[in-house]
């Protein structure tokens, strides 16, 4: 099988490296440096031993995956992939920068593709060296559990690229849906106002975030409540979705909770950094508010 590049090795981008490297691609997971690269690779490896020991998963299914990804802080190395996904910090500069880098580098026919979860890929496309070789590829977190993959066809996207993402799909075993390129394509469209609002309901003082998590947890049945969903996917993150939407549409609706800009300049960004509406220093995460 062809090999696949990973540019990000944060949590969307080994999430993306793992199951690209279960279905047998060969994996180049690049970051600013080797050694950020290989600490994307130890958490890998780290939730592959625990499907381990649950029983989930053979010992040498999981070294095998293992050995197809290959950590580098070098964008050449992207020479040899077919498809090169982009999974890095949802900035447009920094992404720009990124497919600037990399683009030298690739070989004609390859395909870019964008994990943005918000920014227009007609405009990202224009960073691409080939347009109509670019595409949105928005994974969910966590990669290895969520079923979806969004599609999102720039104004110049061929359809011969649609087609080769749609089989990598299949062979991930992802199921697949198709946006236009519009502001927060289909999920994060509807899910990211619900997180903010969620922010807007514990900043006027209507609940706490416990009963705010179990309205939604117990009243609508979603897996986890939109506090702790925000700090999991990270409220710098929803926060620079919340921005996009903003600058993007001109439309108030969309415009970010305070409490949420308060905690993103308290460096308050969730469970990677240990704290968000929860406190995640202890065994169990305490609610903050
Ligand atoms: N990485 C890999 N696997 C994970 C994981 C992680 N971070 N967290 C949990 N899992 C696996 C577990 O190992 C377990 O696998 P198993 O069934 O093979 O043993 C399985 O998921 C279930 O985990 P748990 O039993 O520990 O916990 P839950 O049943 O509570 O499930 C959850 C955890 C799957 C994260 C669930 O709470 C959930 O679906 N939450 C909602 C997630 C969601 O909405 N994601 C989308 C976010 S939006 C987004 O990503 C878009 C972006 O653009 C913002």
């Amino acid at each position: 099988m062809s090999s696949i590049g990973i540019i990000g090795a944060g949590q969307m981008g080994a999430g993306i490296a793992q199951v690209s490297a279960q279905a047998g691609y060969r994996v180049i997971l690049s970051d600013v440096d080797t050694e950020r690269a290989q600490k994307g690779k130890d958490s890998i490896a780290k939730l592959l031993g625990r499907s381990v020991e649950k029983g989930k998963l053979d010992q040498a299914a999981a070294d095998a995956t293992l050995a197809n990804i290959i950590p580098t802080g070098d964008p050449a190395a992207m020479s040899e992939c077919a498809l090169v996904i982009e999974a890095a910090t949802e900035r447009e500069d920094v992404k720009r920068a990124i497919f600037a880098n990399v683009g030298k580098h690739l070989s004609p026919d390859a395909i870019l593709a964008s994990n943005t979860s918000s920014i227009s890929i007609t405009r990202l496309a224009q960073a691409a060296p080939d347009p109509k070789r670019f595409i949105g590829t928005h994974f969910f977190n966590p990669v290895p559990v969520m079923q979806l993959l969004e599609i999102i066809r720039g104004l110049a996207t061929e359809q011969s690229t649609i087609d080769y993402v749609l089989d990598y799909a299949k062979k991930i075993g992802k199921t697949v849906i198709v946006a236009k390129d519009s502001p927060g394509f289909i999920v994060n469209r509807i899910l990211v106002p619900m997180l903010n609002e969620a922010c807007f309901v514990l900043s006027e003082g209507i609940a706490n975030v416990v009963d705010i998590d179990a309205g939604m947890k117990l009243g609508a049945n979603h897996p986890m409540g939109p506090l702790t969903l925000a700090d999991f996917v990270g409220l710098d993150t929803l926060l620079e979705i919340c921005k996009v939407y903003l600058d993007a549409t001109g439309d108030p609706k969309y415009r970010p909770a305070p409490l949420l800009m308060k905690y993103v300049e308290a460096g308050w960004y969730g469970r990677k950094t240990g704290r968000g509406f929860y406190d995640y220093s202890g065994p169990e995460p305490v609610p903050t508010i």
